[in-house]
């Protein structure tokens, strides 16, 4: 297909526009960078989910195709693009992710002019198009789980004319052989930071990655590299991208989706707290899975007659389960719950804890992380109120299938269902 160069070049300066606007864009280069890369040629495809959970190719055949998908492509949105043939939120291989968090991130991590940076999760390679246009190829190293998605990468970049150094890998082990970096750029998410992106980065320079220590629970955090540890802040706006992997092709879960342990007799009882508070405060969700730990099932279950959730169900990887109707009696939600741990009392301790903090927002939390341990801290790394990442965290799997995601919170952008960048 052929997009004109004054049409899409036309986009990607509104586009850029609208990011500047919306103060996620800010430097020249950046700015200039945006408005050079052709997002299209890196993006031919997009799918979309049916309802049925299978996935369809954007029709670019007829002229209203192609400009529904130029109108995509040029838009602040993330975009699917590589789909496994298997149902379920774990058959999404890769994604284009939102150009405003892509600058957001790019602009966070702060290079100047010769530092080399390693990224991990090459995917489209339009993120890595940008860090070689501003960069040059010598500078950007990038690694993907997927060799097929890495090969269509180097062929539209070499296409572009860019030719940055791509490898085929877990970028968990970061890229020995090319180390030092100045910057590491992580576009998936990690249960803890691995040491060897630590020990790959010069004294100085920057980390910059989505840390979840469950599904949706945790955000981008930026570490810098000191002489026996790496250290920094969580951003203070939202962010969540999809897991890392460990093995090309491993769309099924790492660990199973936790089960109701059998035969647990439930406890009733009410709670004041809305079962939708977790979702629409996302804070409050990453201080309880320190305790629920990673393997965390959420979903919305026993429709009403019209088939509308009537509540909302947790299982935690030891069994534990709970469920919280929606609907409540003058503030007061009926619990049921089973197995060895209270889970919704988990969440209720959380969400006191939170309010006790003063209702503190991700920019308030920071993560260390040495040889031996890792730790998140609550307003400097001295502080009283940390939590240990468990080493290494396996990932989680499951996401909820409706979101009752409304209201405000900490999170500017609250996590909905699927919802990757
Ligand atoms: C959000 S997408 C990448 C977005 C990309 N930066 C772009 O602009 O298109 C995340 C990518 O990370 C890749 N990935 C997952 N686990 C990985 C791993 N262990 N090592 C390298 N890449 C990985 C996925 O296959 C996927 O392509």
């Amino acid at each position: 297909m052929t997009v004109l160069a004054e049409d899409w070049q036309c986009r990607a300066r509104q586009l850029a526009q609208g990011l500047i606007a919306a103060g996620k864009l800010w430097s020249a280069p950046w700015q200039e960078a945006l408005c050079a890369v052709p997002r299209h040629e890196l993006v031919p495809d997009v799918l979309r989910r049916d309802p049925d959970g299978s996935w369809h190719r954007l029709d670019t055949t007829t002229p209203q195709g192609q400009q529904d998908w130029l109108e995509q492509v040029y838009s602040n949105k993330a975009l699917l693009t590589a789909a496994a043939d298997c149902p379920g939120p774990q058959s999404l291989r890769s994604s284009s992710s939102m150009p405003g968090l892509m600058t957001r991130m790019l602009e966070a991590l702060d290079v100047h002019d010769g530092h080399r940076v390693l990224e991990i999760g090459t995917g489209t390679g339009y993120n890595t198009a940008l860090l070689t246009h501003r960069l040059g190829d010598a500078n950007v190293f990038s690694v993907e789980i997927e060799p097929d998605l890495l090969e269509l990468a180097r062929q539209r970049l070499a296409r572009l004319g860019y030719h940055p150094t791509l490898v085929a890998g877990d970028g968990a082990a970061g890229l020995a052989e090319h180390a030092p970096f100045d910057r590491i750029i992580a576009t998936c998410a990690v249960p803890a930071l691995p040491w060897t992106w630590v020990q790959q980065t010069s004294p100085g320079g920057v980390i910059l990655t989505d840390l979840k220590t469950a599904r949706g629970a945790g955000s981008l955090v930026r570490l810098t590299r000191y002489p026996d540890r790496a250290e920094g802040r969580f951003d203070s706006t939202y962010a969540a991208f999809m897991d890392l992997r460990h093995h090309p092709a491993a769309h099924t879960p790492q660990h199973p989706r936790p089960r109701r342990q059998p035969n647990s007799h439930p406890e009733q009882r009410t709670t004041t707290l809305d079962p939708r508070t977790p979702w629409n405060c996302l804070v409050v969700w990453f201080l309880a899975s320190f305790t629920l730990g990673p393997d965390i099932a959420v979903g919305y279950g026993r429709p009403d007659q019209n088939g509308n959730p009537t509540v909302t169900c947790l299982t935690v990887g030891d069994g534990s389960w709970a469920e919280v109707t929606l609907t409540h009696d003058q503030g007061n939600h009926h619990v049921r719950e089973g197995g060895p741990r209270r889970v919704w009392r988990i969440i209720e301790d959380a969400h006191a804890l939170w309010i006790t903090l003063g209702a503190p927002g991700w920019g308030r939390f920071g993560l260390t992380v040495t040889t031996d341990h890792q730790r998140v801290w609550l307003d400097t790394p001295t502080s009283t109120h940390t939590w240990p990442l468990a080493l290494p965290g396996p990932l989680t799997p499951d996401i909820p299938r409706v979101g009752p995601v409304t209201g405000g919170s900490t999170s500017p952008t609250p996590l909905r269902p699927g919802q990757l960048a």
